[in-house]
């Protein structure tokens, strides 16, 4: 094996930029990540001794290994993440924004020094396909081993990537990490490092990308939110394609044609469910095929058509809530070679999550380290797993990953959905008029808060296209780049709104959602095809209730009416909230969504 503290790439900025990160945060070592398993098998045995690591029972989760965050690192920090364009008005004002210079001097303070006593690794990887002219490069620097094994299942990572480096072809984008936690000559390290203060920084304009105090998902996966969204939103705007936080299926029909749709639903809101849909009843020979569970490129080709590809090679999911019922695909990846984060360990040496299994096991240790039972849950509320808890899976394990999915030219996007989480006011589907109305619907596409959240119980936070805490530019900038878009393609996808969410008089979902939702994608799929009728409203096309499969279900047609129906007085309601959005952003936005909104309000 090669000496992995011998620089693995002959590119010359690459050596010279590590050198000087070297300079500046002081490691004790430097490791070049080559990405072989050997060296996974390593790094997982020195996070083992070192407490990071717990390796689970092999017999019941072969090649899965579980970790415990500090408490004070569990979720993306929104109010650390930082847009640090040149000026405050590129970043807007969805965005925190400081000077950069400011920032910069700042963060070589934080990063003066931070590795000492640490390893810093040297990780190479590729957001997309490495033969794919739609991927991008990155470079982690890193003192975290627990962040090299995530990204080597979220990301395609080692020799082959430095290789494509030294070919001198893509840009690299350099991406800074520290956990924030020098050890002091003989000092004892902890199982999760971490600091308190956080900063999750990006300069757009050149591209980088530091990170500061966190080793937990988004805010240290760099690859992930940091690159793939907020970095890529901004090279897709100026290269003309778009980068976003999209799950990608294919849908299958019984004669073997395939449609690909993506999908925006804000966070937790099920996207990874429903990009591993499996049909319900009745939908004999149909078939969901999964390309990607949240982040999808999406490029015009030489033919004026959207072409999409999963810049992840992993899935990073939310562990409670899935199960063998809500999403047995989900369950068949992550059953090896899986991490899993603040969940609960079982005496056995399995992990358990609430819902994972209806009988939680009559006793483990929590996410927190300590002794969990039904019944002390039942006294203290105490949670087994963390509410943010994880697991990191190869996409490669899903049994439903589409044949194409590491096509390096992407697969045909045939239409587009939103979703929020609403009680009221949006049906369970409708498509948009154009790509404009569909743009318009994107961009003021929200959720209820829930009593989880601080803020009014019911007062809808606008969350446009699932990207509120993504997108690395101003906003209305972004409004407009998506209309831009249109105008050079050949073949425009069909823009849909869904709403699984919505409930009846007594607060009750009328809708199952799951498998059940593969009714209403049936019907967005013949739509983008031209073959399903509907009606039209204020607000866009519906299904009647004889546009739907209902085979294998028995839904009234009262409930569907219910589901569907067009609330005109809630829309006034809604369509003056839209106003609360576009005073903040009214600067910047596009004529089109201007006159989309005085048009809606002449249709009510
Ligand atoms: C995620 C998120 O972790 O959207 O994917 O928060
Ligand atoms: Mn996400």
């Amino acid at each position: 094996m090669r000496n992995s503290a011998l620089p693995l790439s002959t590119n010359k900025h690459l050596l010279a930029w590590v050198h000087k990160m070297a300079q500046l945060t002081k490691p004790a070592a430097i490791h070049w990540v080559n990405g072989s398993e050997q060296e996974n098998d390593q790094l997982c045995a020195q996070m083992v001794a070192g407490g990071t690591f717990v390796k689970l029972n092999q017999d019941l989760w072969p090649g899965c290994f579980y970790s415990r965050s500090d408490p004070n690192d569990v979720a993306r920090v929104e109010d650390r993440t930082f847009i640090c364009s040149l000026s405050k008005d590129a970043a807007g004002p969805t965005n925190n924004w400081e000077n950069p210079r400011d920032m910069r001097k700042r963060l070589k303070g934080l990063f003066d020094g931070a590795m000492r006593g640490r390893t810093m690794y040297v990780l190479p990887f590729s957001m997309g396909p490495l033969n794919s002219p739609m991927s991008q490069i990155g470079v982690q620097l890193t003192d975290s081993p627990y962040v090299v094994v995530n990204m080597r299942i979220m990301a395609r990572i080692g020799m082959p990537v430095f290789e494509e480096i030294d070919r001198d072809v893509k840009r690299v984008v350099p991406c800074m990490h520290s956990v924030g936690a020098p050890l002091a000559e003989g000092q004892a390290d902890v199982s999760w490092p971490c600091n308190k203060e956080k900063y999750i920084v990006h300069f757009p304009e050149t591209r980088e990308i530091w990170s500061y105090g966190s080793g937990y998902g988004g805010n240290a996966l760099l690859g992930k939110k940091c690159f793939a969204l907020r970095i890529a939103s901004n090279i897709a705007r100026d290269e003309g394609w778009l980068a976003e936080h999209m799950l990608i299926l294919g849908v299958e029909n019984p004669e073997g044609e395939k449609t690909y749709v993506a999908a925006a639903f804000p966070s937790a809101c099920g996207k990874t469910n429903f990009a591993m849909l499996v049909p319900p009843e009745g939908f004999d020979g149909w078939k969901i095929w999964t390309v990607g569970d949240d982040i999808a490129w999406i490029k015009p080709d030489a033919t004026g058509c959207l072409r999409a590809i999963n810049p992840e090679a992993g899935f990073f999911g939310v562990a409670p809530g899935t199960s063998a019922q809500t999403n047995p695909n989900a369950m068949a990846t992550l059953a090896r070679n899986s991490i899993f984060t603040n969940v609960a360990l079982t005496p056995e040496g399995g992990v358990w999550w609430e819902g994972m299994t209806d009988e939680p096991p009559a006793e483990c240790t929590d996410w927190q380290g300590n002794h969990w039972t039904p019944e002390i849950a039942k006294k203290t509320g105490a949670k087994a797993a963390h509410p943010n808890s994880r697991f990191t899976a190869p996409a490669s394990q899903c049994p439903t990953i589409d044949p194409a999915w590491e096509d390096p030219t992407g697969v045909p996007i045939s239409a587009i959905i939103f979703g929020g989480r609403r009680a009221t006011t949006m049906p369970l589907v409708y498509q948009a008029f154009n790509w404009t109305t569909g743009v318009y619907a994107g961009a003021t596409m929200g959720s209820e808060m829930t009593a989880a959240a601080t803020g009014t119980v019911g007062k809808v936070r606008r969350d446009p296209m699932a990207m509120l805490p993504f997108c690395g530019y101003h906003m209305g900038d972004y409004f407009r780049h998506w209309i831009k878009i249109q105008r050079g393609l050949s073949e425009t996808p069909r823009i849909f709104h869904v709403n699984w969410f919505r409930k009846d008089k007594d607060g009750k979902f009328i809708w199952p959602g799951f498998r059940d939702n593969m009714r209403v994608l049936k019907w967005i799929v013949d739509r983008a095809k031209g073959r399903a009728a509907g009606r039209e409203t204020p607000i866009g096309w519906m299904p009647r209730y004889e546009d739907i499969e209902w085979k294998g279900m028995n839904f009234p047609v009262e409930k569907f009416d219910d589901l569907q129906a067009f609330d005109r007085e809630a829309w006034k309601t809604e369509v003056i909230q839209h106003e609360e959005l576009f005073l903040e952003l009214h600067d910047h936005l596009p004529a089109e969504i201007i006159y989309e909104r005085e048009l809606l309000i002449c249709r009510l």
